[in-house]
């Protein structure tokens, strides 16, 4: 079996969801490298710090105390997240968070400390790592990678159910689809230079496959592997 497991894809490609089973199953560590960015950001937004300062976005990312465990409270969340003791776990999903993470995680300054971060965690094993950039540049020697990606259209269908079914589809705070749709392709533009399939990687198009398809094909070549 992979001592090293990395998933990347663009947003809403089901990564996290795949990820999160995958690392269940296996009993492995899961890693959400988006939480991480998403931390930073939170910070940033926290402290009011100029979204295009590099500089000052690096002090607070090489100062920030992330922290992500096993989930303690049962409310549909994958895991816990804390800056700085505080619990960001749902602060970090918010609608701020995610129109400014992008910009914040395509300083080189900033994620080439949460990088030395991620190998520090995948050096024990074990470990199913998610993001965009793991099987090409953070975890290059990682024995399984794959790429799951999804059309746009698709993607934004499948965030708006997510978030549907969080808040309730009569909820003023449920996004209309146009709007997450146009979010969803702004983020690609912006997360673009850091997201390329590692040459290795098994390119998997899940526009047709749910959750249970896309497992069982991993469980399947995991077995071929083993
Ligand atoms: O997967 P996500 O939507 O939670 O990721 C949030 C942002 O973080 C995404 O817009 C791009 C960035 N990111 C990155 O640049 N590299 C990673 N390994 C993971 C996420």
């Amino acid at each position: 079996m992979p001592m090293c497991i990395a998933i990347d894809g663009p947003a809403g490609s089901g990564k996290s969801t795949v990820g999160e089973r995958l690392a269940r199953k296996l009993g492995y560590l899961y890693v959400d490298t988006g939480a991480m960015y998403r931390a930073v950001t939170w910070l940033a937004l926290e402290d009011h710090i100029a979204l295009d300062n590099g500089p000052a976005l690096e002090q607070l990312a090489r100062h920030a105390e992330i922290v992500i465990s096993h989930p303690h409270i049962a409310d549909g969340r994958q895991y816990t997240v804390t800056v700085h003791g505080h619990d960001v776990t749902w602060d970090i999903r918010n609608t701020s968070v995610t129109r400014a993470v992008s910009t914040v995680s395509a300083h080189p300054e900033v994620r080439s400390i949460l990088i030395a971060q991620q190998r520090a965690m995948a050096k024990q094993g074990h470990v199913v790592m998610v993001g965009r950039d793991i099987g090409a540049v953070v975890l290059p020697d990682a024995e399984y990678k794959l790429y799951l990606t999804a059309s746009l259209e698709e993607r934004a269908r499948r965030r708006y159910i997510e978030l549907e079914e969080r808040f309730g589809a009569q909820n003023p705070a449920l996004p209309p689809f146009e709007e997450i749709l146009n979010d969803i392709r702004r983020r690609d533009d912006v997360d673009r230079d850091n997201m390329q399939p590692a040459p290795d990687a098994i390119i998997v198009m899940t526009d047709h496959l749910n959750v249970e398809q896309v497992l069982d094909f991993i469980c399947h070549q995991l077995e071929v592997l083993a």
